[in-house]
C-alpha cells in the first residue's frame, strides 16, 4: 500500500516566496498536491504557469468577493476559456465577505452567482469563501448551484452550520484555525464533522497553525492541521490523511 500523504487543498503559494523551497518543503511534510486558489485576474495566469511547472500542483479560477466590483464581461470570458486547461479544477475561491466591507454586498452577491452558474457550465466544483455571511452564502448556493459540488473553504461557521453543509451533500476544508487554543466552536467541528465530508487546507500565507502561528504559513503545516484533527477525534492520523486525500482528489479530479 502506498504511504498516506496529505493534500493542501488551498494554499496561495503565488504569493509567497520560492515555490521551489516551498513545494519541496511540503513533500518533506508528506504533503504531495497542492491546490492555488485566485483571487483577481491579475494573477490568473501566474496561477497556471506555476501549475503547468510542477507536476502535482493545481489551481482555480476566480474573483475574490472584495473583488467583485472588477468584473466584466471579459473576465467571464477569461475564465472559461483558460478554466480548459487541465490544471484548472476548480472555479474559486468565491462567495461573500462581510468582514472588510459591506457598502457593495449587492455587487458579491452577483458575482458570486455568476461565478457558480460558470462552474456549473464547466462541471467544476465550487470553492467557496464565506467570511461573516453565512445565511446568504447558503441561500444562494442552494438557490443557484445546480451540479457543482461545494466546498467551504476556512469553514468558520458553527456546529450546527456545519450539519446544514453536510445535508446539503457540501464539503469542509479545515485549516490552522481548529489548533487554535481558543477556536472552541472550530475544534467542535473538528470532532463532530463525518469524515467523508472533511478536506485540509492552509490558506498559506495566512492562518498559520500552531507551533508555527504568528509566522507566514506554507503548505506543509497542513500536517499540523491534520495532527491537531486526529488528536481532537482521538482518531490515527493516517485515516485522517486518506480520508480528507480521497475526499479532495475524488472531489477535485487529481
Ligand atoms: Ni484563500
Amino acid at each position: 500500500m502506498e504511504t498516506p500523504y496529505l493534500i493542501d487543498t488551498h494554499a496561495h503559494i503565488d504569493m509567497l516566496e520560492n515555490v521551489d523551497e516551498i513545494i519541496q518543503n511540503a513533500l518533506a511534510y508528506g504533503v504531495k498536491k497542492i491546490i492555488i486558489p485566485s483571487v483577481e485576474e491579475k494573477y490568473f495566469e501566474k496561477i497556471i504557469q506555476i501549475a503547468e511547472a510542477y507536476e502535482n500542483i493545481y489551481c482555480q479560477l476566480g474573483i475574490f468577493p472584495s473583488e467583485a466590483k472588477s468584473w466584466n464581461d471579459k473576465i467571464e470570458e477569461k475564465i472559461k476559456e483558460l478554466s480548459k486547461h487541465p490544471k484548472v479544477v476548480a472555479i474559486g475561491e468565491i462567495g461573500l465577505d462581510y468582514y472588510w466591507d459591506k457598502s457593495f454586498v449587492d455587487e458579491q452577491k452577483e458575482i458570486f452567482k455568476k461565478q457558480i452558474l460558470i462552474a456549473n457550465e464547466l462541471n467544476l466544483p465550487i470553492v467557496v469563501h464565506d467570511r461573516e455571511a453565512h445565511k446568504d452564502t447558503i441561500d444562494i448556493i442552494k438557490e443557484f448551484n445546480n451540479t457543482s459540488d461545494v466546498i467551504f473553504h476556512c469553514f468558520s461557521g458553527s456546529p450546527e452550520m456545519m450539519r446544514e453543509c453536510i445535508k446539503n451533500g457540501w464539503y469542509i476544508a479545515l485549516g490552522g484555525v481548529v489548533t487554535f487554543k481558543n477556536a472552541k466552536k472550530m475544534k467542535e467541528v473538528a470532532i463532530e464533522i463525518p469524515l467523508d465530508y472533511l478536506m485540509l487546507e492552509t490558506d498559506s500565507p495566512y492562518l498559520t497553525p500552531v507551533p508555527y502561528r504568528g509566522k507566514e504559513n506554507q503548505p506543509a503545516y497542513v500536517k499540523f492541521v491534520a495532527e491537531e484533527i486526529a488528536k481532537l477525534r482521538n482518531e490515527n492520523l493516517q485515516d485522517i490523511m486518506i480520508k480528507t486525500t480521497n475526499n479532495a482528489e475524488r472531489v477535485f479530479r487529481i
